[in-house]
């Protein structure tokens, strides 16, 4: 495990680094992350590189014992490039260019960028690569993030060449668009536009049109990624590749079409002042199945403009271990020190602008020790898991585009799942739709708006041999291209699911209804109501208002030596607790019975060991009961090896992390 900072030595004196390395190293610090916004320092004028004060930097840390990971600085080009090639910058869906002056002023579709792009990747994995003081790199920074879908000219001439791969023929284009509604036929290429404003905004695009320009935009990211990514696998192979991805915050590629370009997944973690991450943990841990670091960890008050916020005492301590619990290998604060100019002055760093070490340091400084400590237990172990939630971007998308009705989003049922097996203490995998399925007893699927034969094969094969299946509303309705389909829903799940939904009624979420369970027990529902013809399919509830009282709400069907669940509607959280304890009984999961609200158990194994992590998310003390025999490797100063029984009595942000005997 490695515990480090993200570090912006071009900002500060170069008389203060050697302090700053000593600081880092005394707080136990083995890396840092350098140089991703510092294209104007590397490269001050086109083609005249200088990486003398890097080469600097980089030894003075260390020296200190400290290891670098590099970043492209590709997200920030500088004044000069803008001036020779202003059209680098990206058009907005008004038609407007953006200015130069923040960072993200870059066209993905631009050939002069991208050359710039190339050259300064190559210089610098060039330069380094026998620096065995740089371990690997992270391209670019947070891809995706901010006005990602430039609509240029460039842009539109590239989603047309994108449209001809896909579609051969404008014949097959326009039939797959159902470009007969309002008088959308293309007769020629050029003809396609990149979605702009219409005179009803961007959103009253043609739905197929959208759908294939926001996946031509994730190709293209994910492109130019792969483009770094294969620089560095050319010239410095020994050297790893990552990027910094947002958790759940990013929709603006598929993560994980990115995933097979990196060697592991990274991740940007700012929680919210009280809550969880660890529902984005997850996610990032499935995008390869892999640990993954945590590359920027809140670490200060955040604000641009206005801050957040400072954490509480312990709270910088728990969402480091609440990383680890999830499968983080490393942590990584953002960042060393505030900056005194520019526009994230007020996102503080581990220290303030006077680089007096106080509380946030002293706190990190114990983290850093404790890092040191459990290193050698922890190296080696993953999470499994049992339940796994699909999550597609591709339905993201699709949902985003044409919601549905007020309340509903694609991620609903995924989140209150999620929310529902974390309270019984029970791990979740967040998968990709391309996954092996079949190593799980139970898998989720919000709403496959979208859905094509292989798809729907692979899910009714998995169901077949004995997996465990929960589909929800909104399943089934369109195919790949966003068009709808002419079957009765959900679809190419009908059969298996055992159902044919009759009518559907948008109740959005100013909207009431309950259901009744076969066993007397009732719940509301809410935003969306789908009215079951059961076709085979037992029912599990039954709405008991409006003019489908009596009719079938949630149904579950037996298909081959497996079982179809369909959940038509949004229940009250109480119902998605009760489901989850069903499955944990009928399907035997491993469960935490007992766990006081807002303490997290999760996993971490390898063939030889398990460790448990508790992980108290509350600014209160929580009791969570212990079920068998463990030795404490963490939680209690200065007990490390004591056996511990019965219950443990945890601090506010408090962590415990326990070696089952
Ligand atoms: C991240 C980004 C950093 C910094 C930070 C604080 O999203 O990667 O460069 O901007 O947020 O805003
Ligand atoms: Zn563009």
């Amino acid at each position: 495990m490695r515990l480090g900072v993200d570090y912006y030595p071009e900002h500060w004196h170069e008389d203060r680094w050697k302090i700053d390395a000593k600081l880092m190293r005394d707080a136990g610090f083995s890396v840092v992350r350098l140089a991703e916004f510092a294209w104007s320092r590397l490269e001050p004028s086109e083609e005249v590189y200088d990486f003398s004060w890097l080469d600097r930097a980089i030894d003075t840390l260390d020296d200190a014992g400290i290891k670098t990971v590099l970043g492209t600085p590709t997200a920030a080009p500088p004044a000069w490039m803008i001036e020779r090639y202003p059209d680098i910058l990206p058009v907005d869906v008004q038609g407007v260019q953006q200015g130069f002056g923040a960072r993200l002023h870059r066209c993905f579709s631009n050939p002069h960028y991208r050359e710039y792009a190339r050259a300064v990747t190559v210089a610098m994995v060039d330069h380094y690569k026998g620096w065995p003081q740089v371990i690997g790199w992270q391209t670019d920074n947070e891809l995706g993030e901010g006005p990602a879908r430039c609509v240029c000219d460039t842009c539109a001439e590239r989603f047309r060449q994108w449209l001809k791969r896909k579609y051969g023929t404008l014949d097959t284009l326009n039939a797959q668009w159902g470009a007969y509604f309002w008088s959308q036929e293309y007769r020629a290429w050029h003809q396609i536009p990149a979605p702009r404003q219409t005179p009803y905004g961007q959103v009253y695009h043609n739905p197929s049109l959208l759908l294939d320009y926001w996946r031509f935009v994730s190709d293209l990211i994910v492109e130019f990624h792969r483009e770094q990514a294969r620089i560095v696998k050319a010239i410095a192979p020994h050297q790893f590749v990552t990027h910094n991805m947002m958790g759940l915050h990013c929709h603006s590629y598929d993560h994980f079409a990115f995933g097979a370009e990196v060697d592991f997944v990274s991740w940007d973690n700012y929680p919210p002042p009280t809550g969880s991450v660890a529902m984005a943990h997850d996610l990032m841990r499935g995008i390869k199945g892999a640990n993954f670091w945590v590359m920027e960890e809140k670490s200060g008050p955040t604000g641009a403009l206005k801050m957040s916020p400072t954490p509480r005492p312990g709270q910088i301590r728990m969402w480091t271990w609440q990383a680890v619990a999830r499968g983080a290998d490393a942590v990584v604060y953002f960042r060393w020190r505030s900056c005194r100019g520019g526009a994230e002055q007020f996102w503080h760093g581990i220290l303030n602008h006077d680089a007096v070490p106080r509380r946030r340091y002293r706190e990190i400084k114990e983290v850093g020790a404790e890092f040191e400590q459990l290193s050698p237990a922890v190296a080696g172990t993953t999470v499994e898991n049992d339940v796994a939630i699909v999550y597609s971007y591709d339905q993201v998308w699709a949902h985003n585009i044409q919601p549905q009705t007020d309340g509903l989003t694609y991620w609903l049922h995924g989140e209150k799942f999620h929310s529902a097996f974390s309270r019984a203490g029970v791990g979740v995998d967040i998968i990709g739709l391309s996954a092996d399925f079949s190593k799980y007893k139970l898998v989720i699927f919000p709403s496959l708006f979208l859905l094509d034969e292989k798809i729907a094969n692979r899910i009714v094969g998995y169901i077949k041999n004995g997996g465990w299946a929960l589909l929800t509303a909104r399943t089934g309705v369109k195919n790949w291209n966003n068009l709808a389909w002419d079957k009765p829903l959900p679809g190419l799940l009908a059969e298996c699911a055992g159902i044919e939904i009759d009518e559907y009624d948008a109740i959005s979420n100013r909207g009431q209804n309950g259901v009744r369970t076969a066993d007397g027990k009732e719940y509301s529902v809410t935003i969306w109501c789908d009215i079951i013809d059961l076709k085979g399919a037992e029912p599990l509830a039954r709405y008991t208002g409006d003019f489908y009282k009596d009719r079938p709400a949630i149904t579950v069907n037996q298909c081959g030596s497996g079982r179809a669940y369909y959940l038509g509607t949004v229940p009250e959280d109480a119902w998605y607790r009760d489901m989850v304890q069903i499955y944990v009984k009928e399907l035997s999961l491993a469960d935490y019975p007992g766990l006081p609200e807002g303490v997290e158990a999760s996993w971490r194994v390898a063939p030889d060991k398990k460790l448990l992590f508790l992980v108290n998310i509350t600014g209160e003390e929580r009791c969570a009961p212990l079920h068998g025999k463990f030795r404490n490797l963490l939680g209690e100063p200065g007990a490390s090896e004591k056996p511990v029984t019965g219950q443990v009595t945890m601090p506010s942000y408090g962590v415990r992390v326990l070696l089952k005997a």
